[in-house]
């Protein structure tokens, strides 16, 4: 019988940190319970086919050798991965892949990197090779900057350790923290953000302002430090504030908008304790920080702004084989 191998891996959401972890600082990253899972059988001709019902991709089908070759966007993540997969352990093999998603990549949960990491594993299960986490985090990282060309692979680090992370730029600090509730309220902007450009517009400011842009990001990492020990305490309040403060840096970047603004202020008005956009900013999502009390009323004032408010449960598992 052919063995089938199904792996999941979590989305994330950016807490503390944004952009600046890019730049050599740390981050606070959450994985969430919205996964996405990849299928994996070996086939017994040289082609790969690819079914990907939640992206409208249908057998698309290539043969191993043309890999190296430029794909789609939607299916790019799974067949770089499945390619650096191939080149690093010296294997080859027909493939049937499927991959299914309880979640939008629209939302900019980290879709992308979750597939990544979900297909690099899957593969490492169905060819028997051992590779540990660090391993793991090396190749999807390297998968997603063979696409993307920049990132901190803060998203990946969340797809494979799961939970809530203090991570620094390449992994170069991965280190769990403690939390046993985070009342988080998530907001869509229904505006789907470009990381990359906006990644790529940071790099050019700092070449042009490397004072400003070096302080700003110095102040985001004593933000991220701070918000560490406050989270574990419960401390919300302070919590809250520290993500104003966060969120103050980042309009100072010049990368919010005015849809995320919009929410921000909405949930602030009646009475979150802060709130910040997540992530690259430009659109996708804020998150605001409340008491369990206020939750419904900071859910209410988000839409009443036309924003969307995405259920997420944080502290997810990380990338796990599933039975
Ligand atoms: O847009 P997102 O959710 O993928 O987050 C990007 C976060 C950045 O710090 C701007 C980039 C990165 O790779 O860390």
């Amino acid at each position: 019988m052919i063995k089938m191998i199904k792996v999941s891996a979590p989305g994330k959401l950016m807490l503390f940190g944004d952009h600046a972890v890019v730049h050599n600082r740390p981050c606070i990253v959450t994985a969430v319970d919205h996964r996405i899972s990849v299928s994996l059988n070996k086939r017994n001709d040289n082609k790969i086919f690819l079914n990907a019902p939640d992206m409208n991709i249908e057998d698309y089908k290539i043969s191993i050798r043309n890999l190296r070759k430029q794909h789609p966007k939607k299916v790019r993540f799974v067949l770089t991965a499945i390619k650096n997969f191939f080149e690093k352990y010296k294997i080859e093999s027909g493939l049937d892949v499927k991959t299914k998603s309880e979640f939008s990549s629209k939302f900019g949960l980290g879709s992308s990197s979750a597939v990544t990491v979900s297909t690099l594993k899957g593969l490492s299960e169905l060819f028997g090779i051992k590779i540990n986490n660090k391993e793991l985090f090396d190749l999807s990282y390297k998968t997603v900057l063979d696409i993307q060309d920049v990132g901190s692979g803060f998203d990946v680090a969340a797809a494979i350790y799961g939970g809530t992370l203090y991570f620094v730029t390449g992994g170069k600090i991965i280190e769990p923290i403690n939390i046993k509730e985070l009342p988080l309220v998530v907001g869509y902007t229904g505006i789907k953000a470009d990381t990359a450009t906006l990644v790529k517009m940071l790099y050019r400011k700092l070449a042009e302002n490397p004072e400003t842009i070096n302080k700003n990001f110095d102040d985001s990492a004593k933000i991220v430090d701070e918000a560490r020990i406050e989270i574990q305490k419960n401390n919300w309040k302070r919590v809250g504030k520290l993500m104003n403060f966060n969120q103050e840096l980042l309009r100072g970047l010049d990368v919010s908008s005015l849809e995320l603004e919009k929410l921000i202020s909405a949930s602030k008005n009646v009475g979150a304790y802060g709130a910040k956009l997540s992530g690259a900013g430009g659109g996708d999502c804020m998150i605001a920080i409340t008491d369990k009390e206020n939750f419904n009323n900071v859910v209410n004032a988000i839409e009443k702004e036309h924003g969307t408010f995405i259920e997420v449960k944080l502290n997810a598992e990380g990338v796990r084989v599933e039975k």
